[in-house]
């Protein structure tokens, strides 16, 4: 058996992580590897109720809340999903982890980033991917292309694109502090290329 593979995509709304994940997941099928797509928030029942708080509800919810409710859905999905996968040799190729919430929640400028990694590490016992490929794309086309395929904003969508321009900074600094983790891919290129850069990066993975 092969051992598993835990690979996560980030990057901001609009940066075509959903795309590189279903080529993902074609490639290694077409390997023979039993590969599990998932996301957060929302890779299990629980996860989807949570889903509809952190993203749908109406109304403020206070910041620890808010980065507790991701935590929380991160820890069920971690235990029931990503790990049994793992321990079964399989492919998890997952739409948003860890990073996410450093980028997003620590963006809020409320919290502190190093706080809310912390309450991650804590929910998923120090879970870390083997790679994390980042779709880069400058916040003003991320939201041309939003604005292009979107009726409706979630709550997280609808924050000012300064917000935006934080959460991506935050998401190159957490690349540029983990190189060995982080593959940070221009999203602006054509779809195959950016496949072909993180098949190779892949390949290349001891
Ligand atoms: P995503 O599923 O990528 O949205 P969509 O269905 O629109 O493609 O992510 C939903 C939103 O949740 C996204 O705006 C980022 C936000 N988010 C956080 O703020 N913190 C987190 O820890 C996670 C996982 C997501």
């Amino acid at each position: 058996m092969s051992r598993g593979l835990f690979l996560t995509l980030e990057g901001g709304d609009g940066s075509g992580k959903t795309t590189q994940a279903e080529l993902l997941e074609q490639w290694f099928t077409a390997e023979g590897r039993t590969v599990v797509r998932t996301r957060e928030p929302g890779g299990t029942a629980v996860g989807v109720e949570v889903r509809e708080i952190v993203l749908h509800h109406r109304g403020d919810i206070a910041p620890r809340a808010e980065a507790l409710l991701y935590a929380a859905d991160r820890a069920h999905h971690v235990a029931t999903v990503v790990r049994p996968a793992l321990a079964r040799g399989e492919v998890v190729v997952q739409d948003r982890y860890i990073d996410s919430s450093v980028a997003y929640q620590g963006a809020g400028r409320v919290l502190d980033a190093a706080e809310v990694r912390s309450i991650s590490e804590w929910a998923t016992e120090g879970l870390a991917p083997d790679l994390t490929i980042l779709l880069d794309l400058p916040s003003d086309v991320a939201r041309r292309r939003l604005d292009g395929a979107r009726t409706r904003y979630d709550r997280l969508e609808a924050e000012a694109g300064e917000f935006h321009a934080r959460v991506r900074e935050a998401y190159l600094a957490l690349a540029g502090a983990e190189p060995d983790r982080f593959l940070v891919v221009d999203a602006t290129r054509p779809v195959d290329e950016i496949h072909s850069v993180i098949r190779a990066r892949i390949e290349a993975l001891a």
